[in-house]
């Protein structure tokens, strides 16, 4: 048996520092990992003091058991780096016992509003590095990916506390907080994956969809795409710049914060869409408004809709709202039926049939569904050739992606096979 011991700090709303919020003790046996978790006395009598996950670590004295997760509440996990941030950490400081170890590098690309330490006393030290200018953290993500030497303070600067899998940095100004997302060796070619993914946001606000702002830069021939973090705020008005941070909660937290989810193992729109509205007090409006984005990530054939691809953010004191969308990038892979990564309806397939099979989990009728999908694919399809003209793709490129926009599939009685 083996126990780590890790201090949750959170940087509440408007603050600039964190404040100990209580103690998570991840116990490993032989036969599984078990988490317990304690809020501190002295943050439960905060006026204040917020719930990391109300649902699953509600604000209370009892010590809170946790099974699922490798023993770590979902809350915290979305704190911790993913594939990428890994990568980029190993090579620094070389491979670390996850997730522990990475939790502890605190680097300010994490996600949320959480930060972590070893002891009560002992207060949580930000990662930092010098400012690097674009080209040379392009460059450095590039020696990652590559396995080339890259030196270590600009690896730092890389910001490796940002999750997901594809190569990116942060960058900050007046504006906002921006998750600077780089094209990746591996990138087929086919078309430039930042822009794409540029591109698809902006259609998506043209179907209604409330997605964060993207831009697009080209830097030193490479396209980059910008995309405005939701869970910082830049305030200016003091005359100097001051981040602040919101938490967030993933989808896949919001699943496993109800300890039968383990047994489900699936995600789905529509238990996001109860869920959310049911036991995080987000607005009832947005159950509507996550399936409008059900329906654009069909008709775009963004099937890697998965559970960390969306998320919650905080709004006040309980109580979060979906949070805007994110990482909509279509697949370009050729399917008569593209396969979700959560459940749209009965099942996976990106069909109209299946996205009408459960509307009323939305509080939609059959006929408001209906139409959602309707107004979604006649928007597209009056648009998408202007959008992307507008994001820079050309005749040749619309020949590699037109397919992307094709009429989504009625049901699934059509061959599986690709085309
Ligand atoms: N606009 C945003 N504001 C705040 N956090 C964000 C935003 N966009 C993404 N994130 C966070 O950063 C993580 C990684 O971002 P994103 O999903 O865009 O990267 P990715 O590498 O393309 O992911 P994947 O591994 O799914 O392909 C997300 O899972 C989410 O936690
Ligand atoms: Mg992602």
């Amino acid at each position: 048996m083996s126990s780590e011991i890790l201090f949750a700090w959170i940087y509440l709303p408007q603050a600039h520092e964190p404040v100990v919020a209580g103690r998570l003790d991840v116990i490993r046996y032989s036969t599984g990992t078990v988490g317990q978790f304690t809020y501190g006395k002295s943050y439960l009598g905060r006026a204040d003091a917020i719930p990391l996950d109300p649902v699953a670590l509600p604000l209370g004295t009892s010590a809170v058991n946790l099974v699922t997760l490798n023993g770590l509440p979902g809350s915290i996990l979305d704190s911790c780096s993913d594939k990428w941030g890994i990568k980029v950490i190993d090579r620094i400081e070389g491979t670390k016992e996850y997730p522990v170890c990475y939790l502890l590098m605190n680097d300010p690309g994490r996600a949320g509003a959480l930060a972590f330490s070893t002891g009560a006393e002992i207060k949580p030290v930000e990662l930092h590095s010098r400012e690097f200018t674009l080209p040379e953290l392009l460059l450095a993500a590039e020696g990652v990916e590559a396995n080339r030497h890259v030196d270590p303070e600009l690896l730092r600067a890389l910001h490796p506390g940002t999750g997901g899998a594809r190569p990116k940095c942060n960058i900050t100004d007046d504006d906002g907080v921006w998750i600077a997302k780089f094209p990746s060796i591996n990138d087929e070619g086919i078309v430039s994956i930042p822009r794409l993914e540029h591109a698809t946001m902006q259609l998506g606000q043209l179907c209604g969809i409330r997605t964060a702002m993207t831009r697009i830069e080209n830097i030193g021939g490479k396209d980059v795409c910008f995309v405005k973090r939701f869970d910082r705020i830049v305030d200016n008005r003091s005359g100097k710049r001051e981040v602040f941070r919101k938490a967030f909660l993933s989808a896949r937290t919001v699943f496993y914060a109800d300890p039968a989810f383990q047994s489900v193992g699936t995600g789905s729109y529509g238990r996001l869409a109860r869920w959310m509205q049911q036991r995080y007090g987000c607005p009832s409006g947005q159950r509507h408004e996550l399936y409008r984005r059900m329906v654009f990530n069909v008709a775009v054939r963004n099937s890697d809709d998965h559970e960390l691809n969306h998320g919650l953010v905080h709004r006040a004191k309980e109580n979060f709202e979906l949070a805007p969308a994110f990482d909509i990038v279509p697949v370009l892979t050729r399917h008569k039926v593209h396969h979700h990564a959560l459940l749209i309806g009965n099942s996976a397939a990106g069909t109209v049939e299946n996205l009408l099979s459960n509307a009323n989990a939305f509080g939609l009728e059959h006929d408001e569904a209906g139409a959602i999908i309707a107004d979604i694919e006649s928007v597209i399809e009056n648009n998408w050739r202007d959008v992307f003209y507008e994001a820079g793709f050309g005749d040749e490129d619309f020949r590699k992606i037109e397919n992307i926009f094709s009429p989504i599939p009625q049901d699934e009685s059509i061959s599986r096979t690709g085309i």
